[in-house]
């Protein structure tokens, strides 16, 4: 089937189902070939299970560690003339993969926010998931988050908290650099972020495993952060992602204590930028990513998604001499990329990217960038068309 992707703006509005479950194979090949997870967890509640970080953990834990999982995500099915979303495809082929290793991989589809998607899950593990709970990974990225009352939505911004912020986006639609400029957060505005991103929810996730008596003895949850470099911390740490973050790592440290009874332990894991369907949204950040790669590829340091998590999981969480952590208790697989060597020659090479020159992969890697970003809905970068490019023969130049 010849499916074209439908891109609008940075949003990419259907997804190619054969190319998603290729690409959940790949990951799952790719992960069979690194060393696996010598003392990891065999019963693992992913929330944010779909995409990116959560998938990418579902699988190091699934493949690298024969660990059974239950996957909660909020996607679409195809329905009509809708394709369904990636997430939606992601989840049947790993579940189809899982499920020939003899491993157990369930899929809960709805709002992970709300009440009776914990009930639903709790009657599962009760009745069919035989265990408790060792692992509870925690990677929502969501818009929104409805009020308990039913009064309507939080919703998170990804604004600076303070002052403006100017930066540029990659309009992969048009395929051209964009300024954005970003007025700073009301207060109201942090708050809701704080809401949507914080970790309430995380911790009443635990809170209810814990009462429904469903937490094993050494159980570890662990949820992802962000913290990055001067580069970008105008727009994320120091802005309303960061309040979000930091109330995040406050959550970690409120639920270590928690979990002492059943010699538990909660951690954030600080991941490195990667390309996903939310981070090309944060001005400043796809060129940041696009430096990043080139400078880590060249020393032979990139790492994909799921080999990144695996990392986190296997050297870090999963440490057979225990947690490794840096002095304020986080986990710090950011550490290739805030390497200040990386982070110095970054800095010369963002300076040299120019809406002109930016695809020519001359200081930066745009192609990685946007293969990543095409393969995300299981497409590849030749995929696009742009109409500009029929009609001239030439690239689009803005
Ligand atoms: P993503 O969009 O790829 O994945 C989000 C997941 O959450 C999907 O599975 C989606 O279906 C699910 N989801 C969203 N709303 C939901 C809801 N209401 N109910 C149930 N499921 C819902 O995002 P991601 O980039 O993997 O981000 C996950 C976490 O990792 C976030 O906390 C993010 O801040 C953090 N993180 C991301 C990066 C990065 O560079 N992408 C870096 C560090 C940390
Ligand atoms: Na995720």
């Amino acid at each position: 089937m010849d499916i074209r992707p439908i891109i609008k703006g940075v949003i990419a509005k259907n997804c190619n189902p054969e190319g998603c479950r290729k690409s959940i194979q790949s990951q799952i090949h790719q992960l069979q070939q690194l060393p696996a997870i010598s003392t990891g967890p065999k019963k693992v509640l992913v929330i944010g299970a779909s995409s990116g970080l959560g998938l990418a953990t579902r699988i190091s834990l699934a493949f690298g560690g024969r660990a059974d999982t239950i996957g909660i995500s909020y996607e679409r099915p195809p329905s009509g003339e809708k394709s369904g979303t990636a997430g939606w495809f992601n989840n049947l082929a790993f579940t189809e993969a899982a499920e020939k290793e003899g491993l157990i991989a369930k899929n809960f589809v709805g709002d992970a926010y709300s009440e009776p998607m914990q009930q639903q899950v709790v009657d599962y593990i009760r009745s069919e998931f035989e265990g408790s709970i060792d692992c509870i990974v925690y990677s929502l990225a969501a818009g929104v988050r409805p009020r308990p009352d039913g009064s309507g939505f939080w919703k998170s911004s990804l604004k600076p908290v303070g002052e403006p912020f100017a930066g540029n986006i990659i309009n992969i639609e048009k395929d051209q650099i964009q300024p954005v400029s970003m007025p700073p957060a009301s207060p109201e505005e942090v708050q809701e972020t704080v809401k949507v991103m914080g970790g309430e929810n995380w911790e009443e996730w635990i809170r209810c495993l814990d009462s429904n008596n469903l937490l094993a003895r050494g159980v570890k949850t662990i949820a992802f952060s962000y913290i990055g470099s001067d580069v970008t911390y105008p727009i994320y740490f120091g802005g309303t992602m960061g309040q979000a973050k930091l109330h995040l790592h406050d959550t970690s440290d409120r639920l270590n204590k928690f979990l002492s009874k059943h010699q538990g332990e909660a951690h954030i894991g600080v991941s490195t930028a990667l390309v996903s369907k939310a981070s090309v949204f944060i001005p400043g950040f796809s060129c940041y990513m696009m430096a990043l790669s080139r400078v880590l590829k060249q020393k032979g340091e990139y790492e994909t998604s799921v080999a990144h998590m695996h990392r986190m999981m296997k050297d870090f969480l999963f440490h057979p001499e225990g947690v490794k952590t840096d002095e304020n208790r986080l986990i710090r697989a950011d550490d290739r990329e805030l390497n200040p060597e990386v982070q110095a020659e970054i800095f010369r090479l963002i300076d040299k990217v120019t809406a002109e020159n930016f695809r020519s992969d001359q200081y930066a890697d745009y192609s990685g960038f946007i293969e990543e970003f095409m393969g995300l809905s299981g497409f590849t970068a030749k995929d696009r068309v742009f109409p500009e490019t029929i009609a001239s023969q030439e690239p689009a130049l803005n």
